[in-house]
């Protein structure tokens, strides 16, 4: 064993003759004979003994037994090491942090609004739970040697050594660097590709014993966009495909010379030296049985057959501790000369081994109660500790079964705060789960998975916790202290104080609000952006905690006629107040069956509803907006993205209309019409979400059937094709070339036919793909293409000039979805007239065709939109997953925070309803008018702003109030 590292002791091939071991199969031949060799060496040893006993007493090296005494010593330090209880590694005390290396300068950073991630001194317990003793402070942070050395109010210059590189904050609020507890950024590097993807050992469900250390890939791109969101440290899971993954680590993202480390090493960005701790990733549920199990061959096929692999290998290694601890207990009693054997090893159980005996920090990926009571009762049975559920998203319904778990803390919960539906086992699932934990005194962390999603804004994810009524300190928390401290490093990581690790941020505004960015980031005390973008912003206003966000209103009720008063301002497309209400600052908005009827002072109508008894809702800084609109997701064709049966299918190779396919009265639905998007457009899926092929509709969100008054406010909205990768699967089109072909040999068609066809059509080829392109060509219907890369982008304007030759002068209208490389074809695609709808809005070049995306400062100076709103293209934000339907709103929050200035708040809020239909050229869509319409507390453009109602059209019978 190699004690500075820790590593585990190395494998080698011993004769098991100990008379302490109990009997155990040797599977392997290799190993019998192996075995059956090296028994007969014994032998022949033990008879060279005998037969020249002198000479043997004479050996020191060997025992009467004739084993090396060298290696029973090494072998006997092992046991020790095995029966090891690790710490916590300590902070404070420390000249220096182990990371540290030498030569680097001390760093003070001047005048900066310090979250330092405990209460003031003095604070109960009990009062810190609430958020009691919790503030920002001013405050000048000096670090020298890769730690915290001062937190104090003016540090003077003359007090610090004369090499100190001195950074002027500004007043900007400065943190820790967030950890991401949940990643696989290096294991799986961006963009994908088959042979850099190496997150799941598929060799066996069962393979505690891999790491994802030996697949780190350091110059993996991703992990400099991770640490441009401000994230210093992540543990480096295996995948979840099998019940036991492997080894986890906890790396920095401090990577090579250019971020001012020694070396580029998976070692050397392991965040503990030391390896205090060890790390482990197991997983439950839907991913296993699918990935493994094989009927009628082997398991697992079901949740049953993972508990028993569970309990299985859980069993193998008990049997493997009892051997070693057995072969200790008695060399302690009988000195290693009278010892028959060597101790017991074998790397295949030592991880698991090493987690039993409480050496391993285990993190377990399981979503449901039955996933999560059968974890605990694993937990019981063979006494071993879960520091967190991940995914977890039913731990919020069944605080009881965690409070169950082995070792008296119950498991942390590791969470997206809104990412769900996307399959069944994520289909029960709360926004609120953060709020509902931490009520149950339990508590929730917000990971990333990236890639799955960007972890680059992991903290986006508290910031939506706090949103959906986590209190504000919990929300930083969850991205700060409480993973530190279940990661084992709560005396080094996640805190502002002396003798924490110098992993610092400095963010340009307040880090829970609406596209925080940093400033600059500190890793062990070294700045690691070189030349930082900066984007222009107000100087930062803090976010005053806002308590009522707790209070939640889940379902709400339905008014014909109600009042709104408070209302800040109005954000509607062509309406304007009429006056301002009795204070001179806000506005009345008077909603009479269901639709707007006043908006201003409204004295005639306040005065009616007095006599009757109409409801009036008081808002805080009130917004009324237009509803917002839904283009590109499969919202109304799927309830369970990964569910066939709930889902309107593929069309790979037919060419359908949306409207044939739509599957409403879903959760999704509901959602998108709770958060205000209460009209979506799709088309049906080419192969997979986020692909199109064929018509899309236009539907109300709230609708139960299709055939509710109004429920289809839209037919055949336009057409869609796929140019994104996917496209390659097309029968006929196995390349993207073929599938470019294809469509040009399409339109170039119904142009010719167009232009013969003098006939009128028959209904039934009124619904023709030829008949739709025909349209399309004689200008009555957009054409939509997916596509992300810029060579795609650039064949399609190619197609679209073409056409316009081969018509001597008809411009088709076309729009592009996806898009995360059009920045680059910005002045082309304006002077086209083509409209872009981002899906994401922040691409993190996920897979090659979105590889030259922008994604953001301080890397990039802008993102896409950015780009595309100076050259004056029509640009809306798209879904690339439905569950983003509660963000639109955050997102052009985003947009228009980050916009410096390109854009107006209600420019931001046409990037989820007007830009839609002026992009489509479709004019009719229900509007404020006729009853669509959104009510929130606070600017919806803002973390904490709330719907307080939405408007539903006639069919809804009313407006919903929560
Ligand atoms: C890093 O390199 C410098 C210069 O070669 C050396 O002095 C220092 O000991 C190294 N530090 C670590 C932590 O390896
Ligand atoms: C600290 O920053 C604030 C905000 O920019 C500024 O008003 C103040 O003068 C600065 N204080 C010092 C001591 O530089
Ligand atoms: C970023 O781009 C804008 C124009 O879009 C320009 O005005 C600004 O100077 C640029 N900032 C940096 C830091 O390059
Ligand atoms: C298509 O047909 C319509 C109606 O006959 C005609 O007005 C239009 O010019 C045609 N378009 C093209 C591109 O030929």
């Amino acid at each position: 064993m190699d004690d500075k590292t820790g590593l585990p002791p190395s494998y080698s091939v011993v004769p098991e003759v100990s008379r302490w071991r109990r009997g155990k199969l040797r599977r392997s031949k290799t190993l019998r004979f192996l075995a059956i060799g090296c028994l007969a060496f014994i032998a022949y040893a033990q008879f060279r003994q005998l037969s020249s006993s002198s000479a043997a007493s004479t050996n020191p090296d060997i025992t009467a037994h004739g084993l090396s005494v060298k290696r029973l010593h090494e072998d006997l330090a092992t046991c020790s090491k095995l029966r090891q209880k690790p710490q916590d590694p300590i902070g404070p005390g420390r000249d220096k942090n182990a990371r540290y290396i030498d030569g680097h300068a001390p760093t003070l950073i001047k005048n900066a609004t310090v979250w330092v991630g405990e209460p003031a001194k003095g604070t109960s317990a009990e009062d810190a739970r609430k958020g009691k003793g919790y503030s920002w402070i001013k405050a000048d942070v000096f670090m020298e040697h890769g730690l915290i050395k001062r937190v104090e109010n003016s540090i003077a210059l003359s007090s610090v050594a004369d090499d100190t590189i001195v950074f002027e904050a500004h007043g900007r609020p400065l943190t820790t660097g967030i950890i991401d507890m949940h990643s696989h950024a290096g294991v799986g590097p961006l963009p994908e590709l088959v042979g850099w993807e190496d997150s799941n050992e598929g060799g066996s469900d069962i393979t505690p014993y891999v790491r994802s250390i030996d697949a780190m890939q350091p110059g993996d791109h991703q992990i400099q966009v991770i640490k441009s969101g401000g994230v210093t440290t992540s543990l480096i899971l295996p995948g979840s495909a099998n019940n036991m993954g492997g080894e986890a680590y906890v790396f920095k993202h401090a990577v090579g010379k250019p971020d001012g480390r020694n070396e580029t090493s998976a070692e050397d960005m392991l965040a503990d030296p030391d390896r205090n701790w060890r790390f482990m990733k197991m997983a439950c549920g839907e991913n296993p049985k699918r990935v493994y199990g094989k009927y009628g061959e082997h398991g697992p096929t079901s949740r049953m057959g993972e508990s028993w692999e569970f309990r299985h290998a859980f069993e193998q290694a008990s049997k493997y501790i009892h051997e070693q601890d057995d072969w200790c207990d008695a060399v302690a009693a009988v000195g290693v000369q009278n010892v028959k054997g060597y101790l017991p090893q074998e790397i295949r159980w030592e991880s698991l081994a090493a987690l039993l005996r409480g050496q391993v920090h285990l993190n377990v990926h399981c979503y449901t109660i039955p996933d999560l009571e059968a974890f605990i009762d694993h937990t019981n049975e063979f006494k071993f500790i879960i520091r967190a559920f991940h995914h977890a998203h039913q731990t919020y319904l069944v605080p009881e079964i965690l409070k169950r778990a082995y070792g008296g803390t119950p498991p942390a919960s590791a969470l997206f705060a809104d990412n769900m539906w996307y399959k069944a086992e994520a289909y029960i699932a709360s926004e609120y789960a953060g709020k509902y934990l931490y009520d149950n005194g339990l508590t929730p962390i917000y990971v990333s998975d990236n890639p799955v999603t960007n972890a680059q804004h992991v903290l986006f994810e508290a910031a939506k916790g706090y949103k959906y009524g986590l209190p504000y300190h919990a929300a930083l928390a969850a991205v700060t202290t409480a993973p530190a401290e279940r990661l084992g490093f709560g005396q080094r990581l996640g805190k502002v104080k002396p003798g924490f690790d110098a992993d610092i941020v400095v963010w340009d505004s307040d880090p829970l609000s609406v596209g925080a960015v940093p400033v600059q980031v500190w890793i062990d005390g070294t700045a690691q952006l070189k030349d930082p973008v900066e984007l222009r912003k107000p100087a930062p206003e803090l976010i005053v905690p806002d308590e009522s966000l707790s209070e939640i209103v889940e379902e709400p009720v339905v008014m014909a006629d109600v009042i709104f008063t408070g209302v800040a301002k109005v954000l509607l497309d062509d309406r304007e107040p009429q006056g301002l209400a009795e204070d001179g600052k806000t506005y009345n908005v008077v909603v009479s069956e269901g639709k707007i009827t006043c908006i201003g002072r409204c004295d005639t109508e306040l005065q009616a509803s007095a006599k009757s008894n109409i409801p009036i809702v008081e808002l805080m800084n009130g917004h009324l907006t237009e509803s917002f609109t839904a283009l590109g997701s499969t919202l109304g064709l799927n309830g369970i993205d990964m569910e066939k049966d709930t889902d309107n299918g593929p069309n790979v190779n037919v060419f359908s209309r949306a409207e044939d396919g739509l599957l409403l009265d879903v959760k999704k639905l509901h959602v998108s019409y709770k958060y205000g998007v209460t009209k979506a457009i799709s088309a049906p899926k080419f192969s997979s979400a986020g692909t199109h092929h064929g018509t899309s509709v236009g539907f109300l969100t709230g609708a139960v059937t299709a055939l509710d008054n109004g429920a289809v406010f839209a037919s055949d909205v336009g057409v869609h094709y796929t140019l994104d990768t996917p496209a390659k699967r097309g029968e006929g089109t196995p390349s993207l070339s073929a599938a470019v072909g294809a469509l040009r040999r399409k339109l170039l068609e119904a142009a010719a036919a167009n232009q013969s066809s003098a006939a009128a059509t028959s209904t039934a080829e009124a619904y023709s793909e030829a008949s739709f392109l025909k349209k399309v060509i004689n200008g009555s219907l957009p054409l939509l293409i997916t596509a992300h890369s810029a060579d795609a982008i650039a064949a399609v304007l190619k197609i679209q000039s073409e056409l316009y030759e081969a018509t001597s002068g008809w411009a088709i209208r076309v729009v592009i979805i996806g898009g995360a490389e059009s920045w680059l074809l910005a002045e082309e695609l304006a002077e086209a007239k083509v409209g872009v709808v981002l899906a994401p809005l922040q691409s993190y070049a996920n897979t090659w065709a979105e590889r030259r995306a922008l994604t953001g400062a301080p890397l990039t100076n802008g993102t896409a939109i950015d780009r595309l709103v100076d050259a004056g293209v029509v640009t809306a934000i798209g879904l690339e997953e439905d569950y983003i339907v509660r963000d639109l709103g955050l997102l052009a929050g985003i947009a228009y925070r980050n916009g410096g200035g390109r854009l107006t708040e209600k420019g931001a809020l046409d990037l989820i309803s007007g830009n839609v239909y002026k992009m489509l050229g479709l004019e009719k869509q229900p509007k404020a008018d006729e009853g669509h319409f959104v009510v929130f507390e606070g600017s919806p453009l803002d973390i904490g702003s709330r719907v307080k109602a939405v408007g539903g059209g006639e069919f809804k019978g009313g407006v919903s109030v929560f």
